[in-house]
C-alpha cells in the first residue's frame, strides 16, 4: 500500500549517514544531526533524550547547561567523560517556538523507535559493558520497551542482550525540579548511578 508520508520520510529507510536521515520528520527544524561521541572502545555509554539548544547549534551531545551537571556528576562518581561515550536516543533537536526561543519537545515515541536504528549502530561500534540510560526516553529506546517505567526500573542493573543496562534521570530534571531538595535528590542518584557503572565495569574487567 501507498504509503501518505512524503517518500523523502520514511521509517524502514537504512541512511549510512547520520547527515543523511530522513527516518522521521525531525531533521527539518534542526540545525543538523548530532551525533554520540567518545572514544571507539568505551566500557560506559551514557544515553540522553535528544540534543538541545546548544547541542543542535555546535552538534555535540551535551554541551549545555544539561551537560555541566552530567559533566559533574560523572566527576563525581571518578568517571573521566573522556573514556565514556555519550549519545541520545533521538539524534535531531525537537522544538517548538516560543518568542525568540526554541524550547525543547519531547520526542514521540515514533520518532524514538525511528531513531533506535542508530543506537542500535552505536551499540554494536562501541560494544559498552554498560549503558546508563539518562531518563524514561534512552531507557525505552535501550530496552526497546515502550511501557518501561522509569522510576520501577531504577535501582538493579537490567540484564539487556548481554549488556547491563543503569536507569537513572535525566539531567535536565535535577536542573528544573521546582525545589531546592528535590534537585539535589535528583543529582545523588545520578552520582549513583555513574558510581554503579563505575563498580560494574571494575568487576566485569578482571
Ligand atoms: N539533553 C539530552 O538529553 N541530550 C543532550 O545532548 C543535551 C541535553
Amino acid at each position: 500500500m501507498a504509503s501518505s508520508l512524503p517518500i523523502s520520510i520514511r521509517a524502514d529507510q537504512q541512511p549510512e549517514r547520520l547527515d543523511q536521515c530522513r527516518r522521521c520528520a525531525l531533521w527539518e527544524a534542526a540545525t543538523q544531526a548530532v551525533p554520540g561521541s567518545g572514544p571507539h572502545r568505551a566500557p560506559l555509554m551514557v544515553i540522553g533524550e535528544q540534543p538541545g539548544d546548544q547541542e543542535d547549534l555546535q552538534g555535540k551531545p551535551f554541551v549545555g547547561p544539561a551537560g555541566a551537571l552530567l559533566d559533574s556528576a560523572l566527576a563525581e562518581a571518578g568517571v573521566d567523560r573522556k573514556q565514556v561515550y555519550v549519545t541520545n536516543a533521538v539524534k535531531h533537536f525537537k522544538w517548538e517556538p516560543r518568542g525568540k526561543r526554541r524550547l525543547h519537545k519531547t520526542p514521540a515515541q515514533r520518532e524514538v523507535d525511528a531513531c533506535h536504528y542508530w543506537i542500535e549502530r552505536e551499540l554494536a561500534e562501541h560494544d559498552p559493558t554498560v549503558v546508563v540510560a539518562l531518563g524514561a526516553t534512552a531507557l525505552k529506546s535501550v530496552l526497546q520497551k515502550s511501557t518501561v517505567k522509569l522510576q520501577a526500573s531504577m535501582g538493579d542493573a537490567i540484564e539487556h542482550d548481554g549488556r547491563l543496562v543503569i536507569a537513572t534521570f535525566h539531567p535536565s530534571y535535577a536542573l528544573r525540579a521546582p525545589d531546592a531538595g528535590t534537585r539535589e535528590r535528583v543529582y545523588r542518584a545520578i552520582v549513583e548511578a555513574f558510581r554503579h557503572a563505575h563498580r560494574l565495569i571494575e568487576k566485569h574487567s578482571k
